[in-house]
């Protein structure tokens, strides 16, 4: 597993695993499994509403904490300056943990404008011990813009829809030039067409590996950190299976060239979306 180290020296693994839209006692089972066949790092979030079963996936696997990299996200109801510290402290007594290593504000909601004051509480956390990095998710240069004006810290990490369908070239640019790891969610498009577009099935092909590997290569290969989710532990062994392949300049370059300008959930805009 190779790793990427953030602006506070914390390193993250490269690859780890996603667990949206997965109940607690399904994701328990995919969490020890993952863990079980090598996986070091946890995705998850307060809005997913599976942190507890998050939790009892890593405790059944037996290993220390500190050998695995847990995220929980920030969701939209509790953003504000009075309601983050209490967030975070509910997550973490969901997850049976004392801290994460990262905390995400999940999405800058900015007809709610409260991601600024969000992040200047989240600022507060790293120093209390209760979580080893702060980063965002789904924020566009603008929302960036405004934290590096009012702000003292820099995210350590922007979590972002990012896969050959939607590359995001433009806003990797721009985390990069400020810093910023640029880490990828729907990492295979969320298993759509992607996995058999002829493009990507004759890359593999030509390397001997799955689609999927070859676009999970794709991110760790350009220095993105991803997380993809599956279920059964077969898919969990081949996606962290993408380390030992090398993609050519050529084969990259035509995986980007799919790039259809579009989210997959064009509702999706970091503009105008908003959850909570
Ligand atoms: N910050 C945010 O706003 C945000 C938004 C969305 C997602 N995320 C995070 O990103 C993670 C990943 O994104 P995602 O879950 O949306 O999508 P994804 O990881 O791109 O795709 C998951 C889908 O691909 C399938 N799959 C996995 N491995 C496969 C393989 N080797 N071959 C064929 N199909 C495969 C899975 O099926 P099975 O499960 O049946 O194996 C599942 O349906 C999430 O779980 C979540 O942690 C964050």
């Amino acid at each position: 597993m190779e790793h990427v180290r953030l602006n506070n020296g914390v390193e993250i693994p490269q690859l780890g695993l996603g667990t949206a839209r997965v109940e607690d006692e399904e994701i328990r089972r995919i969490v020890r499994e993952a863990l079980e066949v090598g996986y070091r790092m946890v995705d998850t979030a307060a809005k997913y509403e599976n942190e507890v079963g998050v939790g009892q996936g890593i405790a059944d696997s037996g290993l220390d904490r500190d050998d695995v990299f847990v995220t929980t996200k920030l969701r939209g109801a509790d953003q504000g300056s009075d309601s983050a510290e209490q967030a975070l402290t509910d997550s973490l007594r969901r997850l049976g943990l004392d801290h994460v290593d990262l905390y995400l504000v999940h999405w800058p909601l900015p007809q709610q404008d409260r991601y600024l004051e969000s992040w200047q509480a989240l600022q507060e956390l790293t120093a209390k011990g209760l979580t080893r990095a702060i980063g965002v998710s789904n924020f566009l240069p603008e929302h960036l813009d405004r934290l590096a004006a009012e702000t003292s810290t820099v995210p350590a990490v922007n979590q972002i829809e990012c896969h050959p369908r939607f590359p995001q070239v433009a806003q990797r640019d721009d985390d990069a030039r400020r810093g910023i790891v640029t880490q990828s969610w729907s990492p295979l498009a969320n298993g759509g067409d992607l996995l058999g577009h002829d493009v990507v099935t004759r890359i593999a092909a030509e390397h001997d590996v799955t689609p999927a590997q070859v676009v999970l290569r794709w991110h760790v290969q350009q220095g993105l950190v991803t997380i993809p989710k599956a279920s059964s532990r077969e898919r969990l062994v081949a996606n962290l299976d993408v380390f030992g392949f090398v993609l050519t300049d050529a084969d990259l370059a035509a995986m980007t060239a799919l790039d259809t300008g579009e989210r997959t959930d064009p509702r999706q805009d970091p503009a105008t979306w908003e959850e909570f």
